[in-house]
């Protein structure tokens, strides 16, 4: 019989603390802001802080390593899942409550050999979150949210989204038998993801404004309706997001990547991440932390922009506008949390171009692997800081793809038919696109054009 929980160590008791205030909670408004400065909670571990105190360090890392193994081979649905099989590094739900579950996490590791080259490094591996059930790593945080959600009896849940929280959060409601609002803005979301919250189920509006803008609204509606918010201000969405990192090093046999470097649009996913890494570090599951890295679009830079300009110390929100539609946010909640894990990780931030992040995806996807836009830009950023020299050519890099390649296919579709920038400002810039695009071929149904293709193509590569 495997072992459980229990035969290890107790499920550790959580509670909330203000990151800015430091006010510890056991439960939280339902906006997840602190009452006292409006400020994030995290979730916090008492019992690792009481025994750290006492010059121990936690959960036991041998054992808790042995035991998320052999859960692996367990049939029991949390043991399977990629999140709660990780679950004493997690809030524990109420006895009698089960987790809302898809199967999430359990992604793959995949090497990136032309990616490699293209950025100039000997090695490069990425972290496809987009394999999970519903095509982008958002489910690993709401696995975990809307679990709690639905432990608090909450008949409905919400969010503002740039497209994939909303469809995740659909999928989760649906699963777990509640109704779900989501807030989108209209026109600036891809249809595939826009069409996956309405197969769920969602009641789904698209608002005449941007996501900040769906934000607020929202904000304003959990102060008056009993709904349960499921943006990642939500702290349990972090949680459970948190794993990726765990899932990510148990996969490196627990020898820390030099570096992992992730998208930043509203903030939450570095510092999950992070979260989780400065906490493996702390019980002693690894022995170094990897630099975690954000890269943003331009277009919608304001991290980028509050570490370069005021030193992280404050963030001017920005009006964003960029392709990659998941990241389109000016004023992104969870930056001061980001801040934190660039510092106590010794990351950077970066920002790439319209142009690099289309190259880049194309590239990802010439390595038979593929993303939505908004996960090139790891690439297109990993570029650059090997030309900053701050990524070496020998080190251990991770990216983390956060999207499905079928999430954006219109993205994907214009770019290869040479019209993703028409008209646009990057128009010129996009003429370094070329050797990335396979337009398709539109031929009579005879064998004879279809030969001359493929010797126009072969041609064209010995030259
Ligand atoms: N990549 C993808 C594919 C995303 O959907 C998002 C965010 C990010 C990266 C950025 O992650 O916000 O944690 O920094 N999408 C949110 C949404 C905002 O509503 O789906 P972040």
């Amino acid at each position: 019989m495997n072992p459980t929980a229990s035969d290890v160590t107790p499920t550790p008791a959580s509670r909330l603390r203000c990151i800015n205030c430091g006010n510890v909670a056991d439960h939280a408004e339902q906006d997840f802001r602190c009452p006292n400065c409006g400020d994030l909670f995290e979730v916090f571990y008492p019992r690792w802080d009481a025994s750290r105190r006492a010059g121990a360090s936690g959960p036991d890392s041998q054992s808790l390593k042995q035991l998320w193994r052999d859960r692996k081979t367990a049939l029991a649905p949390a043991d399977r899942s990629g999140v709660w099989r990780f679950r004493e590094l997690l809030p524990a739900l109420k006895p009698g409550y089960e987790p809302i579950t898809l199967r999430e996490g359990n992604t793959p590791l995949f090497d990136l050999p032309r990616c490699a080259r293209s950025a100039g490094v000997d090695a490069l591996q990425a972290k496809h979150q987009g394999m999970n059930p519903t095509a982008s790593f958002k489910d690993t945080g709401m696995t975990t949210a809307a679990s709690f959600a639905r432990q608090e009896n909450f008949h409905w849940v919400a969010c503002a989204s740039t497209g994939n929280t909303s469809a995740s959060m659909a999928a989760y409601a649906a699963r777990g038998g509640m109704r779900s609002l989501v807030l989108i803005p209209e026109g600036k979301i891809s249809w595939g993801k826009l069409s996956q919250s309405l197969d769920y189920g969602a009641v789904t509006c698209q608002l005449r404004t941007d996501f900040d803008g769906c934000v607020r609204v929202l904000n304003d509606l959990v102060r008056r309706k009993p709904i349960y918010l499921l943006n990642s201000v939500n702290p349990y969405r972090l949680e459970g997001q948190k794993t990726a990192a765990i899932e990510l090093l148990e996969q490196l046999s627990w020898d820390s990547p030099d570096h992992i470097i992730v998208p930043g649009g509203n903030l939450g996913n570095s510092s999950a991440l992070g979260k989780a890494l400065i906490e493996m570090k702390d019980l002693g599951l690894i022995s170094r932390l990897p630099k975690l890295s954000v890269i943003q679009a331009e277009g919608a830079n304001p991290f980028f922009r509050s570490i370069r300009e005021h030193g992280g110390k404050q963030l001017i929100p920005t009006e964003a506008d960029t392709l990659a539609t998941a990241i389109r946010i000016g004023n992104p909640a969870s930056w001061k949390k980001a801040q934190r894990v660039l510092e106590a990780t010794q990351g950077t931030v970066e920002q790439v171009s319209e142009v690099e992040i289309a190259i880049a995806k194309a590239e990802i996807g010439s390595d038979g692997v593929g993303c939505e836009p908004a996960s090139a830009v790891t690439l297109a950023g990993l570029k650059k800081l090997v030309r900053q020299g701050f990524v070496k050519k020998n080190e251990g890099i991770i990216l983390v793809l956060t999207g499905h390649v079928l999430k954006d296919p219109e993205f994907t579709l214009k770019f290869h038919r040479g019209d993703l920038f028409t008209g646009s400002v990057h128009e010129k810039e996009a003429a370094t696109m070329v050797d990335q695009q396979r337009a398709p071929f539109v031929l009579d149904a005879n064998t004879e054009s279809v030969i001359r293709v493929l010797d126009e193509f072969d041609a064209k590569k010995s030259t």
